[in-house]
This record gives structure tokens, sequence and C-alpha cells, in this order.
């Protein structure tokens, strides 16, 4: 857990995001508020279509709350120009996407090093720095692979590297795991938690994973949008878990 003294990392007061969709009104997200510290990792359960992707998007300042404020170290996101915005997810996030969103045809040494070739890095050195973070995530024999080229749970974790090249402040995770056996995700998870309290940043990870309850602080559950009272029966599956044990 947290010492009092973390500095407040992302911060979501009263969040409201809606999609429409002809004259139907999707309230994804529904007065969210939710607080994340340096160093703590906060473990997003819920169904599907709950919201929990439309969440992490808003941090990552890829869209705009409808009302509501979301800050990052305090800074109010939505007042971010298009400039800065960009500067915040190639700087200071670490978005690992449910989707992986990796470059086709490129090499999985520079789809690792995107932000950093974003940021006008020459190709030579943000190779080098690549290399040390797939590496890291098993795959050092696979530097020159395209994402065609590589399995699901291989892009996966490229696109972790990538997520993690410019030592984030704040890692948003969407199902990182998702595409991988039992055991590669609970190596990716403990990788995730390393580098979250290495780094003293804070850790959104959106999972299913049951191992992720072992390296989060806290679990929260999102349901219709709104984000279940913490400490709830409902919301912490530890809860449940250790309740259904006695
Ligand atoms: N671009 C979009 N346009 C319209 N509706 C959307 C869009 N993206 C998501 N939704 C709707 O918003 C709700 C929340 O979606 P999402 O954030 O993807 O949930 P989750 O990640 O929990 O599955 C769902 O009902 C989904 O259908
Ligand atoms: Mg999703």
């Amino acid at each position: 857990m947290n010492g009092d003294a973390s500095p407040v990392v992302l911060e979501l007061d009263n969040v409201v995001k809606r999609y429409s969709v002809g004259s139907e009104v999707v309230r994804a997200v529904d007065g969210v508020s939710l607080t994340l510290c340096a160093g703590e990792i906060v473990a997003l359960h819920g169904p599907s279509g709950s919201g929990k992707s439309t969440l992490l998007m808003l941090a990552a300042a890829l869209m705009a709350p409808d009302s509501g404020q979301v800050r990052f170290e305090g800074r109010d996101l939505g007042r971010f120009s298009a400039v800065e915005a960009a500067n915040y997810q190639r700087r200071q996030l670490g978005f690992v996407y449910q989707s992986f969103h990796l470059m086709a045809g490129v090499p999985a040494v520079e789809n690792a090093a995107i932000k950093l070739l974003a940021d006008r890095t020459p190709l030579r050195q943000a190779r080098r720095a690549s290399v040390p973070w797939l590496e890291r995530v098993g795959l050092a024999s696979r530097l020159n692979h395209t994402p065609d080229q590589l399995s699901g749970g291989e892009r996966q974790r490229v696109a972790i590297a990538r997520a993690l090249i410019n030592d984030p402040r704040l890692i948003l995770a969407d199902e990182p795991t998702g595409s991988l056996d039992t055991q590669r995700g609970g190596e990716i998870l403990e990788l995730l938690a390393e580098i979250c309290h290495q780094q003293r940043a804070a850790m959104l990870l959106v999972t299913h994973d049951p191992q992720a309850a072992a390296i989060a602080d806290r679990v929260c559950v999102m349901r219709d949008g709104k984000l279940l009272p913490a400490g709830t029966a409902a919301a912490s599956p530890t809860i449940l878990r250790r309740q259904a044990a006695r």
C-alpha cells in the first residue's frame, strides 16, 4: 500500500462520458471519481461494456470528458492543447491497448521505440533503447520480426515494451495479459508491478486475470459506467473469495 506522502498522479473527478449513436445515448462513464498515487496499482474489473476502456482513454487524453475533470499531476487534461496531449502521451504515459495497435510491417525493435521516434530520437538511438525492454518481456530473439511474424502473445509483449520505454509516470493497461498463457501473464504482471514500484509510477490495470489481485493495491469494479463503492463485497473479488472460503 501507499504511504500517505505519495503524490497524486491521476485524479478523476465526477467524470462523465457519453456516446451518441443515432438517437441513442450511452453513458459509458457515468460520474466516476478515482485517485491514483505514485507507486499505486489499481486493478479495474467489470463486465464487457461497463466503460473500462473509455475510462482509460479519458485518462490518456485520447478523448475529453463531457463533464467532470481528469487531472494528471494536478493538471486538467481537458485544458491540454493537442501538442501538450501528444507530449503527455509520449513522455509521461505508458498505454497498453487492448488490441495492441502495432504498426504493420515495422520490426518489433522500432515498434517498441515509436514514442521515442515520435519525439525525434534518432533511429539508431531509439532502436538501442528498445532492445533492453524487448529483452525484459522475453523477446530478445524477435527484435526484427514484424507484427505479422509474431504470435498474439508476442505482439502483446511488444506493446508492453513500447508502453514502458519512456519510464512512464502513469501506466494504463487494457487487458495486458489477455493474449498470454497463465505463466507468461503472471510474469508480465510482475514486471509491470516491479516497474511501477521501482519508478514510483501509478498503474490502472483493466483485467480479468485472477493473478492481478496479487499485485494490485486496490481492486475497483465498474458496472454500467459507474464505479462500485470500494470495499463492498460486490466490488472486491478478493473479499468475495475470502467470504467464500469461510
Ligand atoms: N465509439 C463508440 N461509440 C458509441 N458507443 C461506444 C463507443 N465506444 C464504446 N461505446 C459503448 O460504451 C460502453 C462502454 O464501452 P467500453 O468503454 O468499451 O467498455 P468496456 O471496456 O468495459 O468493455 C459500451 O456500451 C459500448 O457499446
Ligand atoms: Mg474494453
